[in-house]
């Protein structure tokens, strides 16, 4: 890829001639922020290995810490915490930064806690909703306020929350799981509802630290919880994390890269079944569980792509692939349709603009809609050119995939965004380009 930083970013990503390695990607995100959480919550020590530090993660540590709770900083992957119980964290304030995560599990965590807890972050974070929690969560009884139905939160914690039987409006594992952690303070067990299946790991976490947890196709309970011990997580490699490399090896030819010790939790893999319907070639072996959850290795090579269509019910299980699913569809005969993901206007930034923007600006044929896009592909590579990450971490690695699958390469303003989720995300790149 050759990056080139051009004194302070953008920087450059030249054409690749093919993606060809083995490699592993930092843990999963998304379990690593429910490790500390949980961990916070729990009875004695929480050995977290695998922890996929980041911009996001850091966050949540620090988070924490701030609430009272010891993080011993083991090494970049692995940490103890030193749980201080279901009620028994400090109120105070806390900078959420960038997390979605953090902020809305956060609020379902202390709102059943003793306390002021005020709770903020960086400009993205503060203009996503959060009604979405708030209403919920005061359906049990918390207080909590908004600043019209944004961060800041105020939660004024107290001890008598209600169990809930809650239906999600929108299809987000984020709310569910406010949900479900305000429900481990309640009277009663809570239940959410899930029209459509999303992420899991909140449930299996629960259940893993011995809560009582009952899932039903579409729905989940758990019962108010004595005491939480999880003991030890190994957390596993974050999908989303290797989805673009995972494209990349799809959309060069003669590539061929594998990545290993990778989560394939179901509810996260959408985008394999996206790639195996739009003709490359993936192979899934090794399958093993890590924690309750499952780990795999995955190998993709190319394909002559067609087009396909992901609508609402596939969303969920592939929500932050999405952007690379419109660049597939770039490279792809005929048209390519996302529909029913207008909450992807709801990102770290308005994913769906972006990624119309960025691929345009690369002579992409491609047309915004409320829910998502139709592109027109052309089976030939995109010109280049030049893509603003917005601020937005998948954004600044969908750009870096379009630079290596381009003609002419890309300019890639916002690069160092990518390590929100990703740190070493344009090296590990780079260890698998040839050109
Ligand atoms: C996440 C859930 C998803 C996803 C986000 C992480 C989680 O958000 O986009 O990156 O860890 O629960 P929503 O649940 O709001 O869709």
């Amino acid at each position: 890829m050759r990056i080139k930083p051009l004194g302070a970013p953008p920087v450059r990503i030249d054409p690749a001639a093919a993606l060809v390695g083995h490699v592993a990607v930092p843990g999963d995100k998304s379990v690593s922020h429910r490790a500390v959480l949980l961990g916070a919550l729990g009875e004695g020590e929480t050995h977290v290995r695998g922890f996929g530090r980041s911009g996001d993660t850091q966050a949540t540590v620090d988070a924490v810490r701030a609430l009272g709770v010891e993080v011993e900083d083991v090494a970049e992957d692995e940490l103890v915490v030193h749980g201080v119980g279901l009620r028994g964290l400090r109120p105070g304030r806390v900078d959420c930064a960038n997390a979605g995560t953090l902020i809305r599990l956060l609020a379902g965590v202390v709102a059943g806690q003793e306390g002021e807890f005020v709770l903020t972050g960086d400009a993205s974070l503060s203009a996503r909703p959060m009604e979405r929690i708030a209403e919920p969560l005061r359906r049990m009884g918390a207080r909590i306020e908004t600043v019209d139905g944004h961060a800041p939160l105020t939660v004024t914690g107290h001890a008598g929350l209600r169990g809930t039987d809650y239906e999600l409006p929108v299809a987000s594992a984020q709310v569910k799981s406010a949900v479900l952690l305000a429900g481990l303070n309640a009277s009663g067990s809570t239940t959410v509802v899930e029209p459509v299946p999303t992420r899991d790991h909140t449930e299996l976490m629960l259940a893993a630290a011995g809560v009582r947890v009952v899932r039903r196709p579409t729905s989940v309970t758990v019962e108010p919880a004595g005491a939480l011990r999880l003991g030890e997580v190994d957390v596993p490699g974050d999908f989303s994390s290797a989805a673009p490399l995972l494209v990349a090896a799809a959309l060069v030819p003669g590539s061929d890269v594998t990545v290993h010790d990778l989560g394939v939790n179901p509810r996260r893999t959408g985008l394999l079944d996206v790639l195996e319907r739009m003709g490359a070639r993936v192979s899934v072996f090794g399958r093993r569980r890590s924690a309750g959850e499952p780990v795999a290795s995955v190998q993709v090579q190319p394909g002559e792509l067609v087009a396909t269509r992901v609508s609402a019910t596939e969303v969920p299980s592939l929500v932050d692939e999405l952007p690379l699913v419109a660049l597939l569809g770039s490279h792809a005969r005929g048209e390519t349709v996302v529909a029913g993901a207008a909450e992807l206007r709801v990102k770290e930034s308005d994913r769906i603009e972006a990624v119309n923007d960025g691929l345009r600006a690369l002579g992409g044929r491609i047309v915004s809609r409320p829910d998502g896009w139709a592109v027109t592909g052309v089976p030939a590579r995109l010109r280049g050119g030049r893509v603003d990450a917005r601020g937005d971490h998948r954004i600044a690695m969908l750009g870096a995939v379009a630079g290596l699958a381009s003609v002419e390469g890309v300019e890639l303003e916002g690069a160092e965004t990518a390590a929100v989720s990703f740190p070493g995300f344009f090296e590990l790149l780079e260890s698998v380009t040839r050109r």
